[in-house]
C-alpha cells in the first residue's frame, strides 16, 4: 500500500497500536499522525518510529478548522482513519463538554477538511456503546437503534450521525466501525483492565463498581486494529461494521482472573459505589464484518489477558511515567517546546 494515511488520535491506546501495525506491515505506506496530546495522548508510545521517514507527527486539535485545513493542504492524505476522541465514560460523567467539542465538533471539522480535499476513504472509529445497553440476552447488530446512555456514548453517537450525513448528503466515502471494549498494550490505566493491573501491582484496593456483574464484550487491540485495517481497505462507503471479540465477561470475573495471574489475594477487591447510568451488558454481533470484510478475531480472552498483564508488568517505567505525569513532558523535551 503506497497511500498517505492521516490518522487522528495516534498517540492514544488504539491509535498507537494501529500505527505500529501499519508501519510493520506496509513498507511503502506514509502516515501523518494528528494528535492534540490530551492527558490520554502519549507521544513516547511512538518513540521507536520517530526516525522512520514514512511517519510524521502534527500536534493539533481536530476541532481547530484553520489548523486542520493547513495540515490537509500540506499532507494531502489519500485516506483518513479517525480515532481521536475523549474516550472515558467516567470523565464524561464529571464533565461532558470536552466530549462534545472533540467528538462531535472535531469529527465534523475533520469531515469538512476531508470533503474539501477529497479522500478515497474516511474511516470513523466508533463504539458499541452507541447502541445503549442489553439485558441478559441478545447481541447488538448494525440495525440496533442508537440509544446511548452516557455523555461519552451520546457524543460518539452524535459523531456517527454526522459521518452518516456526510455520506448521504455529499456522497463522501465514509465507513463507520463500531467496536467493543479493547484491552492490550498502551491502554491508559484509567480503564478497567490496566487500572486493575496497576492497582494490584501496588497492592492497592481494586475498585469494582456496583455488584461487579456488568458484562462487556472484550477484544484484543490487535484484533481491533486488523478490523479497522480491513474496513479501510474493503469497507463499502455508507456502511457500518460491528467489530468485537465474542468474549463476554463479567467485570468481577476479569478482576479475579487478573489477581490470579498476578498471584495476588482476592481481598484486594473493594466494591465501590456504582457508576451512574451504568450500562448492564454489551455484546457484539460481528457476522457482517466476518462476511463482508473477512474479519476474524484471533485472540482468546484468556491468552490475551495473560499477555497483557505480562506486558504491563514488564513496562513498569511506562506505568510510572503515566502515574507520575512525567509522560506529559515528552513532547517539550523532544520537540524543543515548539508546538
Ligand atoms: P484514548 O483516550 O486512549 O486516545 C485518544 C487520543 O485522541 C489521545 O491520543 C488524545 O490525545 C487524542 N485526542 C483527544 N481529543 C483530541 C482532539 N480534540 N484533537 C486531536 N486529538 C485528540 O482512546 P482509545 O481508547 O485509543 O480510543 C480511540 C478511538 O476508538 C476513540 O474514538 C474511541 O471512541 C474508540 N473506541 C475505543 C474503544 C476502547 O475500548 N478503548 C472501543 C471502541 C471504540
Ligand atoms: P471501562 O474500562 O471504563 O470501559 P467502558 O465503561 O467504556 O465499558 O469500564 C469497563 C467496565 O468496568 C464497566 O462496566 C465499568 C467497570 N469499572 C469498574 O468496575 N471499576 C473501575 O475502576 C473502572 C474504571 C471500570
Amino acid at each position: 500500500m503506497g497511500s498517505h494515511i492521516l490518522i487522528t488520535g495516534g498517540c492514544g491506546f488504539i491509535g498507537t497500536n494501529f500505527i505500529l501495525h501499519l508501519l510493520a506491515k506496509y513498507p511503502s505506506i506514509r502516515i501523518t499522525n494528528v494528535d492534540a496530546l490530551t492527558y490520554a495522548g502519549n507521544l513516547e508510545n511512538l518513540k521507536s518510529i520517530e526516525q522512520d521517514t514514512r511517519y510524521s507527527f502534527r500536534n493539533a486539535s481536530i476541532e481547530n478548522l484553520e489548523g486542520m485545513q493547513a495540515i490537509f493542504n500540506e499532507v494531502k492524505p489519500d485516506v483518513v482513519v479517525h480515532f481521536a476522541a475523549e474516550s472515558h465514560v467516567d470523565r464524561s460523567i464529571s464533565d461532558g463538554r470536552p466530549f462534545i467539542i472533540s467528538n462531535v465538533l472535531g469529527t465534523q471539522t475533520l469531515l469538512d477538511c476531508a470533503k474539501a480535499h477529497g479522500v478515497s476513504k474516511f474511516v470513523h472509529v466508533s463504539t458499541d456503546e452507541v447502541y445503549g445497553t442489553l439485558g441478559e440476552e441478545g447481541v447488538f447488530t448494525e440495525e440496533t437503534p442508537l440509544t446511548p446512555n452516557s455523555p461519552y456514548s451520546a457524543s460518539k453517537a452524535g459523531s456517527d450521525l454526522v459521518v452518516r450525513s456526510y455520506y448521504e448528503t455529499f456522497h463522501m466515502p465514509c465507513v463507520i466501525t463500531r467496536c467493543s471494549n479493547n484491552y492490550g498494550p498502551y491502554q491508559f490505566p484509567e480503564k478497567l483492565i490496566p487500572l486493575m493491573i496497576s492497582k494490584a501491582s501496588q497492592n492497592l484496593p481494586l475498585p469494582v463498581y456496583g455488584n461487579g456483574l456488568n458484562v462487556r464484550d472484550w477484544i484484543h487491540v490487535s484484533d481491533h486494529c486488523h478490523g479497522v485495517e480491513l474496513a479501510m481497505l474493503y469497507g463499502k462507503p455508507g456502511e457500518v461494521y460491528n467489530l468485537g471479540g465474542e468474549s463476554e465477561r463479567r467485570n468481577i470475573d476479569i478482576v479475579t482472573q487478573i489477581l490470579k495471574i498476578m498471584n495476588k489475594p482476592d481481598s484486594l477487591i473493594t466494591y465501590v459505589q456504582d457508576r451512574p447510568g451504568h450500562d448492564f451488558r454489551y455484546a457484539m454481533g460481528i457476522d457482517k464484518a466476518r462476511r463482508e470484510l473477512g474479519f476474524e478475531p484471533k485472540y482468546t480472552f484468556e491468552n490475551g489477558l495473560k499477555e497483557t498483564v505480562e506486558w504491563y508488568l514488564s513496562q513498569q517505567e511506562w506505568l510510572d511515567s503515566i502515574t507520575s505525569g512525567e509522560y506529559r513532558h515528552y513532547y517539550d523535551k523532544h520537540y524543543g517546546g515548539q508546538r
